[in-house]
């Protein structure tokens, strides 16, 4: 590998010299003092980040816990579905992207599910999702920062319509939470998902859940109908302290350790968090890794990170339109471009299958940047700003970029796009 490789996927990311450190100590086991430690301390960092993601860093929750699994963000995505419906249960997922149907198949195979669909990249019409969700409707799935197609949806709106049918509300914020504002009790977020190695610049191979108290405390995980108080109407929690407190101490029993998958069982996973362990074998050296992150996040403060995260996206965004390409996604007034990585259609000359021939190019650079997943194959490319980048890397990825297209033959303003990204980066 070339030494100046520079990684600029939306996932994985790059890691600091320190988390790659951390993640090389000697092997421990995963139920000693040791681990326990790096348990306590990646599960504190995770909480900073989940409860004080805005500008100001005030906390936007009353009370939640964050639990640590051992695989990626699929499963945390899964064990959130999965920990909180019966299978007669009426699920309503937002899908504009790859992600928002991976939410929808996931719940497919767990309960009933109406989707609500727009074309990959169109933004979320709240009429439609308003329209299809009910007083039957037991939980709202929705991706924050889709991925696939570089849209930051309306995940405040959406929790509100689902706050109003008093419907638990899921949140996939895998590529926004650590590098973007994300609010728990205001935007009615009743369980978050976040993955190691987006935002958090953490290794891939683990996934985080925040589970607020309105879901724990109210009637437990995954017995969602009866008696629970209303999405942001949370009651702090009595103690505080999770520790060695299910979060669920009600939970059905037709769930918890039976119909909630083994794996995953979000009950015994927090009765075991309270002892800072796993219920199961822990992956050691990630969560030594995730522990260094989420501290180096903390030690950045989420306040500075986001606003580099929007300054950083925006300089590329630019510099992409100063050089003549376009933005893919569609926008509306309750819709915005993400702000940790950016979707570009294409140009002709590079589509389809001459698209090959620029990624080539791309790669020749040391640099490494992501085409469009399944039907978008070839009509875009994306290209992530998540986690710890300089302003130097981003503007070698703008160069990069726009050399790769001029040496496929695409006629393009490079030095105008590298100039817009410094000013911003500047200003
Ligand atoms: C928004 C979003 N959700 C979920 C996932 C799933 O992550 P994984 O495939 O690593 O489980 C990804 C991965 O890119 C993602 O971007």
């Amino acid at each position: 590998m070339r030494e100046d490789f520079l990684l600029l996927n939306p996932g994985p990311v790059p890691l600091s010299a320190d988390v790659r450190e951390a993640m090389s100590e000697p092997m421990v086991s995963h139920r000693s003092a040791a681990f326990e430690a790096v348990y306590e301390r990646a599960q504190d960092g995770l909480e900073y980040v989940f409860e004080r993601s805005t500008p100001s860093e005030a906390s936007t929750s009353v009370g939640g816990e964050a639990l640590i699994l051992n695989g990626t963000a699929t499963m945390g995505m899964e064990a959130a579905v999965a920990n909180l419906v019966d299978e007669d249960d009426e699920l309503v997922a937002v899908v504009n992207g790859k992600f928002g149907r991976r939410f929808k198949r996931i719940a497919e195979r767990h309960c009933e599910v109406t989707p609500v669909e727009f074309d990959w990249g169109d933004p979320v019409d709240l009429d439609a999702v308003d329209a299809a969700v009910s007083d039957d409707t037991e939980v709202v799935t929705v991706v924050h920062n889709e991925t696939s197609t570089g849209l930051l949806n309306p995940v405040r709106e959406i929790g509100e319509i689902a706050a109003a049918a008093d419907a638990r509300f899921v949140v996939d914020g895998v590529t926004s939470i650590g590098g973007d504002e994300f609010r728990i009790d205001d935007w009615n977020v009743d369980i978050a998902v976040t993955d190691g190695q987006k935002a958090l610049a953490a290794p891939p191979g683990v996934s985080a859940l925040y589970v607020a108290d309105g879901v724990d405390e109210s009637q437990g995980l995954s017995s969602a109908s009866e008696g629970r108080s209303p999405s942001g109407n949370r009651k702090p929690s009595a103690s505080g302290d999770n520790q060695n407190t299910s979060c669920s101490d009600d939970v059905d029993a037709h769930i918890d350790g039976g119909n909630a998958p083994f794996y995953e069982d979000l009950d015994w996973h927090s009765r075991k968090a309270g002892q800072h362990q796993t219920p199961f074998t822990s992956a050691v050296p990630l969560f030594r890794g995730l522990a260094v992150a989420v501290e180096e996040i903390e030690a950045e403060g989420m306040s500075g990170r986001i606003a580099r995260h929007r300054r950083q996206s925006t300089a590329f965004r630019e510099a992409m339109w100063a050089m003549g390409l376009e933005s893919f996604p569609e926008l509306n007034e309750a819709t915005a471009y993400s702000n940790t990585l950016t979707a570009i259609d294409l140009p002709e000359g590079a589509r389809g299958d001459d698209s090959e021939a620029f990624f080539d190019a791309v790669s020749e650079r040391g640099v490494s940047i992501s085409g469009g997943q399944a039907h978008l194959g070839g009509e875009v490319f994306r290209v992530s700003n998540m986690g710890n980048l300089t302003s130097d890397q981003l503007l070698r990825g703008i160069r990069t970029i726009g050399e790769a297209f001029e040496q496929v033959g695409v006629d393009i303003d490079t030095e105008a796009g590298v100039k817009k990204a410094r000013n911003e980066l500047d200003a």
